[in-house]
């Protein structure tokens, strides 16, 4: 197994073909890519449908528009093409992968899309699953993938943040269908030697006691099984919000596991060159990186343009800003996503892809 996984010991990386596998306990974020759908849906469409503004939900949360998958896409050609751009972008062929991680809540099949994406992309010697953390979707995935990378178990691994929750919005609740949009984005990462490492460290947390103020639950209607037998028909409710609650905790948490995070590291807050959190509220970001002392100027938001992507916003803002050059390689930037669950996590990277 370790022989075989040898060859795809590469030669783009700046570090000698000759390192044994076992050296290479670092990771390096090699490539991003990113999908949306067409359909644009600004804040105007949106009260044809529902009683708000345009100016209720730019300032309540700084999102001008979203997109919405339309009948033609789905959230597997979503997260395939934003894959597929990743391995592009870090001059990789999809056969020399090993790992494919999709995090998403909204998989076009229960029992897991991301064997599909694997085929879609033609990444036939790699494994390929689901894993479901909300909106921390991306950033548990991305923890996950690197310990495979770590260990020596495998070499390159692409991570697809996805999701397309506008299947399970009500699109009647002001309160929570303002927020959300869809999309996907993916980052491709690599074992490189310790000294290189791009993930300097990460927390991970849940707390499922608090997890009722944010859901999209099963419905378990009765049905009849056969005469004086009964199960539960297979369904799930809109996604269920209590606003305030998340916001609380996001404002709470999420600062608090970021200054955790940068102790473990020895990181002082001055020295991070990009924040980048899940995109829910721009009042969650302009919160966070107060309480932090990170200057606003270094907080990434693309909001207004997409929403709340939950598992995509991530590597989407990720992508965009190492495609407009604002990301520039060896910067250090400082991540965290949050959401249901409840879950949050975060993690210190560097990244170490090709920059405009
Ligand atoms: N348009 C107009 N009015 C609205 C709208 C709307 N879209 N939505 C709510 N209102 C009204 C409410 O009915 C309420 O009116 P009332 O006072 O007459 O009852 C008023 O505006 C204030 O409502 P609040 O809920 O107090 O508004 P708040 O300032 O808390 O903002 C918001 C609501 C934007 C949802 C905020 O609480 C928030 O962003 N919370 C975090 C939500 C979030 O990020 N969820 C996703 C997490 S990630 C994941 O894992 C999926």
């Amino acid at each position: 197994f370790f022989s075989s996984r040898r060859r795809h010991t590469r030669s783009l990386c700046d570090w000698s073909s000759d390192v044994c596998s076992s050296d290479l306990k670092g990771i390096r974020l090699c490539g991003s890519g990113a999908a949306v759908p067409r359909l644009r849906v600004s804040n105007d469409d949106l009260s044809a449908r529902v009683e708000t503004s345009d100016e209720w939900i730019r300032t309540r949360t700084g999102i001008a528009a979203r997109r919405v998958a339309d009948e033609t896409e789905s959230l597997t050609s979503l997260a395939a093409a934003a894959g597929q751009q990743a391995l592009q972008n870090a001059g990789w062929d999809a056969s020399s992968i090993d790992l494919i991680l999709l995090a998403t809540s909204s998989p076009d099949d229960l029992f897991g899309s991301a064997p599909k994406v694997q085929a879609l992309i033609g990444a036939g010697s790699a494994v390929a699953f689901d894993l479901t953390a909300a909106c921390s979707g991306f950033l548990f995935s991305l923890v996950t993938a690197a310990q495979y990378l770590r260990t020596g178990a495998m070499t390159r691994a692409l991570v697809i943040g996805a999701d397309q929750l506008s299947r399970w919005v009500d699109w009647d609740d002001r309160r929570s269908c303002v927020l959300f949009g869809d999309g996907a984005g993916a980052v491709a990462i690599e074992a490189c030697p310790a000294e290189n490492d791009g993930l300097l460290g990460f927390r991970l947390n849940s707390d499922g006691a608090r997890g009722d103020c944010l859901t999209l639950a099963q419905t378990s209607e009765r049905a009849e099984l056969l005469p004086g037998m009964s199960h539960q028909r297979g369904g799930y409710a809109p996604i269920g919000m209590n606003g305030q609650e998340v916001y609380k905790f996001a404002v709470r948490e999420v600062p608090a596991i970021l200054k955790q995070l940068l102790a473990d590291t020895n990181t002082e807050a001055a020295s991070i060159d990009w924040l980048l959190l899940h995109q829910a509220n721009q009042r969650i970001l302009d919160a966070a990186a107060e309480r932090l002392g990170i200057a606003a100027d270094k907080v990434l938001s693309n909001l207004a343009n997409y929403g709340n992507t939950s598992a995509a916003t991530i590597p989407l803002m990720l992508h965009e800003a190492v495609s407009d050059g604002r990301i520039q390689s060896g910067q250090l930037i400082a991540s965290s996503g949050f959401g249901a669950g409840l879950s949050w996590g975060a993690a210190l990277l560097r990244w170490d892809g090709p920059t405009s």
